[in-house]
């Protein structure tokens, strides 16, 4: 036992302290390159995990924002951060630099839910070929069911319908109509991959909607922050398991009603929805180890839909209420030009939207001053950037602050007010707006303003199933064949 002696302990751990200090030097030396963006200086090993607090970082981001300028750089624990704000230092980023910023920190946390080299969803994919194929599938596979015998759209106008019922049940007593609403686009990303709605009674859509909430949640605890920066953490038996409860048992969710679809499938017949064009896919892979058609992906995919499109539609379905209420005027124009286009008698249609500039545009400043996802999900440069005149190395992880472009003081005439006009020019007509990322821009964007809204969920940062695709019809070039769009 004479090595853990008193004499010996004390050099060892000297020794150890040594090594650490090496490592994490070495961890660090992005801060020392030319250029590199400037920060608070980061204490050994945590970094600014400390100086930042990340469960409700807007204070002290502010703040730092104020000091160090519109990019700005952070460490976090070993993972080296920029963040980025306003309009130009984001779209240098992300629209200039697309191809080289489309990529996603690996999500090490999620290799416990199942996440792994061919089975990586859609959402927080890495920027490769697994991507590449889902993001192909997805898109046609959309296509394919809003032709089929019932398209998403009256999906959605069913829904709608049921909604609208349910509200009406409740008599003019007060309530929370967020429940509802979870409900209701559920239900229409339910039909997109199973074909189904569920009562909103059913205890399983209650389960699935708990979990969500829960799961969430888990996004945004310290201990979560914590083993993302240092993932050896998640070698601890059980830690993973600690970390994320809820969304362990959400995709167990998942699994259940994976497995009740492939119980009816009949293999005859043509593909229901999304489950069964990605099992005939899977099917059609069998043998080819780079597909990443398989069942681990499916379970992912399917997951993504739901946990990434049913809360960002909801919150946002929330909020137009919220503001409709409160601006009564502007409710008064938008309800004038529905009874006008579509009338009390039959269902809205996409078509529609090009007759009803005033609606499209308040639909848009809805999302614009709502901001939702205010920082994105984060990005990871491939390679060597520069952004602003600062230089950003490979692998840093980039947070681009979408708040900040949304209510950018140098682009929009009221940014912190609700003001539809910010997207109809003197005539009343619908404008579009390049500030308007309230999903992220190019590659990884969710195209808000061309085509199908659900056409667009593989690329975004968050997905949204609004029943209005908005801006669609206004006579502009249609977002999927722009050179930014990242859809072609
Ligand atoms: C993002 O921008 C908003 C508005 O400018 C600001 O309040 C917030 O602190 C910024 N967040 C970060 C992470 O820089």
């Amino acid at each position: 036992m004479g090595l853990l002696s008193g004499d010996t302990l004390g050099p060892l751990a000297v020794a150890l302290l040594i090594f650490l200090l090496l490592l994490d030097l070495m961890h660090r030396r992005s801060r020392w390159a030319p250029r590199y963006p400037p920060g608070p200086t980061p204490l050994p090993v945590l970094g600014n995990l400390l100086q930042v607090d990340f469960e409700d970082p807007r204070p002290s981001f502010n703040q730092l924002r104020r000091r160090f300028g519109n990019v700005f750089s952070l460490q976090q624990v070993w993972t080296p951060v920029v963040v980025l704000n306003g309009l130009a230092a984001v779209r240098e980023a992300l629209v200039y630099h697309s191809q080289d910023t489309a990529d996603r920190p690996p999500p090490a946390v999620y290799e416990h839910l199942g996440y792994g080299p061919r089975a990586e969803g859609v959402i927080l994919a890495r920027y490769g070929d697994a991507w590449r194929e889902q993001r192909r599938f997805s898109l046609t596979t959309l296509r394919n069911f809003g032709l089929g015998k019932k398209s998403l759209e009256q999906w959605v106008t069913e829904e709608a319908s049921c909604l609208c019922a349910a509200f009406a049940d409740q008599a003019g007593r007060p309530f929370s109509p967020m429940d509802l609403l979870n409900k209701a686009v559920s239900n229409v990303i339910a039909s997109l991959t199973f074909r189904c709605r569920f009562e909103y009674n059913d205890p399983r859509i209650i389960k699935l909607l708990d979990l969500t909430e829960d799961g969430l949640k888990e996004e945004f605890n310290l201990v979560r922050k914590v083993v993302e920066a240092v993932p050896v953490l998640l070698r601890i038996p059980g830690l993973a398991a600690k970390v994320v409860p809820a969304q362990k048992a959400f995709m167990a969710l998942i699994d259940e009603l994976i497995a009740e679809q492939k119980m009816t499938r009949d293999p005859t017949q043509p593909p229901r929805h999304l489950t069964d064009a990605f099992l005939d896919e899977v099917k059609e892979a069998k043998g080819n180890p780079e597909s990443s058609f398989n069942d681990e992906n499916l379970r992912l995919v399917v997951a993504d839909l739901f946990s990434a499109g049913m809360v960002t539609t909801s919150t946002t379905l929330a909020w137009a209420l919220l503001l409709m209420i409160l601006h009564p005027d502007v409710q008064r124009r938008v309800q004038q030009e529905i009874d006008e286009v579509i009338g009390q008698v039959r269902r809205p249609e996409m078509g529609d939207q090009a007759l009803m500039p005033f609606t499209v545009a308040v639909v848009h400043e809805v999302q614009r001053f709502a901001d939702i996802v205010p920082l994105g999900l984060p990005h990871m440069t491939s390679r060597d950037i520069e952004v602003q005149g600062f230089h950003i190395p490979k692998g840093t992880t980039l947070i681009t602050n979408l708040s900040s472009v949304l209510k950018d003081e140098t682009v929009w005439e009221k940014p912190f007010r609700f003001h539809p006009e910010h997207f109809l020019d003197a005539q009343g007509r619908f404008v579009k707006q390049e500030a308007f990322i309230p999903f992220s821009a190019a590659s990884r964007r969710f195209a808000s303003d061309g085509g199908r809204v659900l056409s667009s969920c593989a690329d975004s940062d968050a997905v949204i199933f609004l029943p209005w695709s908005p801006g669609q019809g206004q006579g502009s070039p249609s977002s999927t064949s722009s050179p930014q769009s990242g859809l072609d």
